[in-house]
């Protein structure tokens, strides 16, 4: 092992901090200018020192403070309601934002439902029959875990709070001092602790209230005018009273704070004065203080460590009224997700769409959730959209019936084309493939993805698996090597025949299909076929029925009933349900695509540029028009002759302010990948030659090529595919 010397500069942190600085500024420089993905904020060396992880948690946090204002500078979010000082958690998308989320859209819609022959669309209502939601579970079982702290009183999610450890100090109540002190002032500082002494004396005595304690106070009294009361001061007896008049009602209540250890005792009376000052105590004197050590604990604010109220169960959803009258019968709830709908409109999609088990159906849309705690940008918002794919397809015993087989993934990675033997697991891993490539797709790199399993004590009761798709956000926590772990961009569940179920129970309308496939096919099964995948069929519905609270009796029977109709080729489909959010899916391409380097202004010297690196895919425009100059007329007009020529086929801007560097450093910060600049040369004026040729300007390698006019939309035609 080498020494680390003393001139070493890994023995000096700031010193290898600033090396370590300036090689992921080389790296990152070079990785733009070859357009490779930035690892700048997704990949740390696993031996990354520890010590530096705060570094770096600024830096992402500086990271993040940059994107914001980019963001609302170049108006892609803007906060809603700024005029008016905003509202928490809701977010509006300006002329780019509202470009980019479109162009997002575009892409889910073209590849989960026009690409594909089993899959269609749907676009329901948000307020939609209040029973939707005691079906699904959100009117009860939809809520989160909230704590207020007792003196911000600012809201947390009970379940989010790091466990911290310290020295909890506990106070009984306090005492209010308003009376007391300008009586106490009369007297010298010197004199006041012997003064105190007095009046506790005085007061223990006062309430015993016996013949003996009466004696005593009154020889007290006398005691205490002989050494300390002078003409004009206030008497044992007023001071007494002084002390002991205030509102017990506001200073009988118990109180903590949590402290680091080692920080002064003082940080956390002063903590707890603030709290029982703003409970109507003017002068607070703390009583009954006592120390705790306290470990790992959740029940203390992390930003000032004033104890929480106790959790309470919060429902998520927004109410509203339908019609005018504001009563229980009126009450619906706005969405909380797109899902739902998909489930009620099962029946009528499948009629009309002539689609046959398996198939989906996928909507786009707004949901709202009340959320407790709405954080990191638009990551969590209070109103935000969703693109939601429900894909049904048989129950296993109807594949093995048709199949004879229920094929399961061979290994990781996309299992193909879809089959008929596939049963719900390789389903759901075809689902979540399918899924990567889309991010893929669109220009999120795969090393910026994770693929997280829930543990089966993550899963809700009724799904059989749940795959989440993280990005790695510059806010995403830290692993212990200091990798970022990322935040869930999608949910991929395989979430059995519960949602129809659920419908078909509190609906009373059928949610089973009749599959002419298994009906054919399952006569002709050997006898002890029929009854391994009856009684499987039989244990699954019972389950189920079992779950939801139906007395056995009853639970049997309908078991029984649905064991029998699979026989006769009828079944609940099951469900593998893609669910993205629009919102986290722009931030993190606003996140990946980010990035700062060095361009050459006009006159070639190098300047910092910001540069939105999108995939052209999804840039919000896609290529900038540019007349060299405004005020020579024959290059304006053919510079809009350029435009309208594009402006049809693709999201065009045309820019003649400013000089043409400082458009071309605008376009970037935009990310419009391309720029077509006409010049002189495309007037003719340096030659034949070059008439009618324009130059094409790449974002990123900021080369430029002479193109044809004629050539142009079939080349960003092909590049912007
Ligand atoms: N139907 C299943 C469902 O709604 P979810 O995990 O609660 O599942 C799916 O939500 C996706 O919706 C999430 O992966 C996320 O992208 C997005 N989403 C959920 N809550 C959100 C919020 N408060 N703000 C922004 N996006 C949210």
């Amino acid at each position: 092992m080498t020494p680390i010397g003393k001139n070493s500069p890994i023995a000096s942190i700031p010193g290898f901090l600033h090396i370590l600085h300036s090689a992921f500024g080389i790296l990152h420089f070079a990785l733009c200018i070859l357009h490779l993905p930035l690892p700048r904020f997704l990949d740390i060396h696993p031996s990354f020192n520890k010590a530096i992880a705060p570094m770096m948690e600024s830096k992402a946090n500086d990271l993040m403070e940059r994107i914001v204002a980019l963001c609302k500078r170049r108006g892609f979010i803007f906060q809603s309601s700024e005029i008016y000082g905003g509202i928490n958690g809701f977010w509006d998308y300006g002329p780019l934002g509202a470009e980019l989320k479109r162009n997002i859209k575009e892409a889910w819609w073209q590849t989960m439902t026009r690409w594909r022959d089993d899959v269609v669309g749907l676009e329901a209502t948000i307020i939609m029959h209040p029973r939707i939601w005691e079906a699904s579970g959100h009117a009860t079982t939809f809520a989160d875990p909230m704590t207020d702290c007792l003196l911000t009183k600012k809201r947390f999610r009970a379940d989010q709070i790091d466990p911290q450890s310290g020295v909890a100090y506990h106070y009984a109540g306090a005492r209010d001092l308003t009376k007391w002190s300008p009586l106490i002032e009369q007297y010298p500082f010197s004199e006041r602790g012997a003064v105190t002494d007095f009046v506790n004396e005085y007061s223990t005595l006062n309430l015993r209230a016996d013949s003996d304690s009466n004696l005593k106070s009154e020889k007290l009294e006398e005691q205490f005018q002989k050494e300390y009361h002078q003409e004009g001061r206030p008497t044992l007896k007023e001071l007494f009273k002084a002390r002991f008049d205030f509102d017990i009602s506001k200073s009988d209540i118990g109180y903590s704070v949590l402290i680091a250890p080692g920080k002064h005792p003082e940080y956390a009376r002063k903590i707890a004065r603030q709290f029982y000052q703003q409970r109507g105590i003017a002068q607070p004197e703390l009583l009954g203080e006592r120390t705790e050590n306290v470990e790992n604990s959740t029940r203390y604010n992390p930003e000032n460590g004033s104890l929480l109220t106790e959790p309470r169960q919060f429902n998520l959803m927004f109410k509203t009224y339908v019609g005018p009258v504001e009563s229980a019968e009126n009450l619906a709830w706005l969405r909380p997700e797109t899902a739902q709908a998909i489930f009620a409109q099962f029946k009528s999609v499948l009629e009309v769409s002539r689609q046959k088990i398996p198939f989906g159906i996928c909507q786009i849309g707004k949901a709202f959730r009340n959320e407790i705690n709405p954080r990191n940008f638009t990551f969590r918002s209070r109103e935000f959209e969703q693109m939601e794919l429900e894909f049904f397809i048989r129950p296993d015993e109807a594949v093995e019936a048709i199949c004879g087989r229920v094929a399961k993934p061979a290994g990781p990675g996309h299992p193909g084309r879809p089959q008929p033997d596939w049963g719900w697991q390789i389903w759901h891993q075809y689902w979540v493939e399918e899924r990567l490539r889309f991010y893929e797709n669109i220009g999120l790199p795969r090393a910026s993805l994770v693929e997280y399993w829930q543990k089966p004590e993550e899963l809700a009761h009724y799904a059989r698996a749940t795959v989440d798709i993280l990005y790695r956000f510059p806010f995403s926590k830290r692993d212990a090597s200091g990798q970022l772990t990322g935040e869930e961009l999608e949910g991929i569940a395989a979430r059995s025949d519960f949602d129809l179920s659920q419908h078909q129970r509190f609906s009373g309308k059928a949610m089973g299909v009749y599959d002419e496939e298994l009906k054919a096919a399952w006569p002709k099964l050997a006898e002890a076929k029929k009854a391994e995948l009856s009684s499987r069929y039989f244990e699954a519905r019972l389950k189920y029925l079992s779950k939801t609270g139906e007395p056995p009796a009853n639970a049997e029977r309908l078991a029984r009933e649905e064991a029998a109709n699979l026989a006769k080729g009828n079944y609940v489909p099951h469900v593998i349900e893609p669910s993205a959010g629009v919102d986290r899916l722009a931030l993190a391409l606003l996140c990946n695509a980010y990035c700062e380097d060095q361009a050459p202004d006009e006159k070639g010297k190098l300047e910092s540029r910001v540069v939105l690196r999108f995939h052209p895919r999804i840039a919000p425009v896609k290529v900038a028009v540019f007349p060299l100059l405004k005020n020579k007329p024959d290059l304006v007009s053919k510079a809009l002759e350029v435009r309208d020529l594009l402006r049809s086929h693709m999201t065009v801007f045309y820019d003649e302010a400013g000089a043409i560097g400082r458009r071309y450093r605008r376009q970037d910060e935009a990310g419009t990948p391309f720029g077509v600049t006409i010049d002189f040369e495309t007037l003719g004026e340096q030659g034949p030659e070059l008439k009618d040729t324009v130059t094409l300007r790449d974002r990123d390698t900021m080369k430029q090529q002479r193109v044809k006019m004629s050539e142009l939309l079939p080349i960003l035609s092909e590049k912007i595919r």
